[in-house]
């Protein structure tokens, strides 16, 4: 199950800090010389850097003695309330003669937002998450992506290996997003992905299993192929997808729509296989046909849609001598209903479970009345039984008594 929680305490402490320093953060870490970062809609006070307190300053904006609107110079500090983008610029402070003191690049933007983030596993093996900024803040973004297993209470001791804590690598040639390899399929993760910028930072915290945000990639290589003198027939295959490892533990299974292409509902049938016979395509028309994957086991979702492949059914009327060679063989004629198809053919294999299901059913019922009806009769033998046993027990009763009566003297009878 996947379940979202966010970091905001951490954002909320965060801007209340910015607040007090008048939402001002030097560089540095952020890699240009010089800037410092304030935050729109807040009051921004700059410092004249090597100006001596009391002296006389004169601050100019880009080189002019223009200031934004509402800037006002108290003790020196140059103060812009509630700045605006437009207040951004090189800032510099110069001494009564017009001497440069000190110049520092304001640039303005936002808190981060706490990012939206969504996570999956094209495979059982790796699983890469991917974000988008909640906020447009203007600002140098940096993001650090983390992950750490979760265990059940009962699994304390493995809570020190080392492969349960990680980054989720960065992915440079797809900007937000990241992979974590060698997952564990059955394993609980807790993903982090933190959002930074000079003025703060805001996290989303991510819970799910990998079986959970399983979906694969769609199978590929979908063909069509008319089925040689059978018009409604038409022969589909496709591969595994190429992302996909090769093993016979994690299969997948399909599902296939088709439809002819004038026609707006698809009809759909499921398989195991990478192949599958359609046997209700209508003759002479163009088809078009998608296929789906899944994990053979239902975790996660259905892949997207395979691109679209057309097919049409032969027209079967006109048999060249050599398909009349392979309609012998095969006992297939044009007239044929899909029903008489052989059994080996896919589709037939699909109603034979069902029989075999509705066979076992009936047999399971009439068995059942079977045993009702030897265990009705048992009982009522039983009943027989335990009555005439009571009712000699009784005759037995009643003759002893009798013959203590008779051993009595007279005088006591009566
Ligand atoms: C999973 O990631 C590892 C390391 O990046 C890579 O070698 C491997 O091929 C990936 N597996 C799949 C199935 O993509
Ligand atoms: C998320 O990751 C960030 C950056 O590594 C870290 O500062 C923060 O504490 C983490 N939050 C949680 C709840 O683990
Ligand atoms: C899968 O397809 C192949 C070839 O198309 C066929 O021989 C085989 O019987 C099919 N298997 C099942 C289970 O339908």
């Amino acid at each position: 199950m996947l379940s979202l929680v966010s970091c905001i305490g951490r954002v909320v402490v965060l801007s209340a800090a910015v607040l007090v320093t008048t939402s001002i953060t030097m560089s540095g870490e952020w890699g240009e010389e010089g800037v410092m970062y304030g935050q729109l809609g807040k009051d921004v006070t700059l410092q004249c850097a090597g100006g001596s307190p009391g002296s006389v300053l004169e601050w100019r904006r880009n080189g002019a003695p223009v200031l934004p609107e509402d800037a006002a110079v108290q003790q020196g500090q140059l103060l812009l309330p509630r700045a605006e983008l437009s207040s951004e610029g090189i800032y510099s402070c110069h001494d009564a003669r017009g001497l440069l003191l000190s110049s520092v690049t304001l640039r303005l933007g936002r808190l981060p937002g706490v990012p939206s983030v969504s996570c999956r596993a094209s495979n059982y093996e790796n699983f890469s998450c991917f974000w988008t900024p909640s906020t447009d803040t203007f600002l140098p973004t940096r993001y650090i992506t983390t992950y750490r297993k979760k265990f059940r209470p009962g699994d304390e001791r493995r809570r020190s290996q080392s492969s349960d804590e990680g980054l989720c690598l960065l992915d440079p040639a797809h900007p937000h997003s990241c992979t974590v390899s060698k997952a564990q399929f059955w394993s609980s993760y807790r993903m982090n992905v933190t959002e930074m910028n000079p003025l703060g930072s805001s996290c989303r915290l991510l819970d799910f299993t990998v079986q959970a945000i399983l979906k694969p990639d769609p199978p590929e290589g979908l063909r069509v192929e008319p089925v040689p003198s059978a018009p409604r027939r038409l022969r589909v295959s496709w591969e595994y997808p190429s992302t996909w490892p090769n093993e016979p533990h994690f299969q997948l299974k399909f599902r296939l729509q088709y439809r002819p292409v004038m026609h707006s509902s698809w009809s759909m049938v499921e398989t195991a296989n990478v192949s599958e016979l359609i046997t209700d395509a209508f003759m002479g028309l163009e088809h078009v046909v998608q296929v789906s994957a899944r994990d053979f086991l239902d975790a996660g979702s259905w892949s997207e849609w395979s691109h679209e492949a057309w097919g049409m059914p032969t027209l079967g009327q006109t048999m060249a001598p050599s398909e009349v060679a392979t309609a012998a063989i095969e006992p297939e004629s044009p007239a044929e209903e899909p029903s008489l198809a052989p059994n080996n053919e896919p589709v037939a294999g699909h109603s034979d479970p069902l029989e075999k299901v509705a066979v076992l059913v009936s047999l399971g019922v009439f068995a059942f009345f079977v045993l009702a009806v030897i265990l009705v009769f048992a009982f009522l033998m039983w009943i027989r039984m335990k009555k005439h046993s009571k009712e000699a027990t009784k005759n037995h009763d009643l003759l002893s008594a009798t013959i203590h009566m008779k051993a009595l003297p007279k005088a006591q009878i009566l």
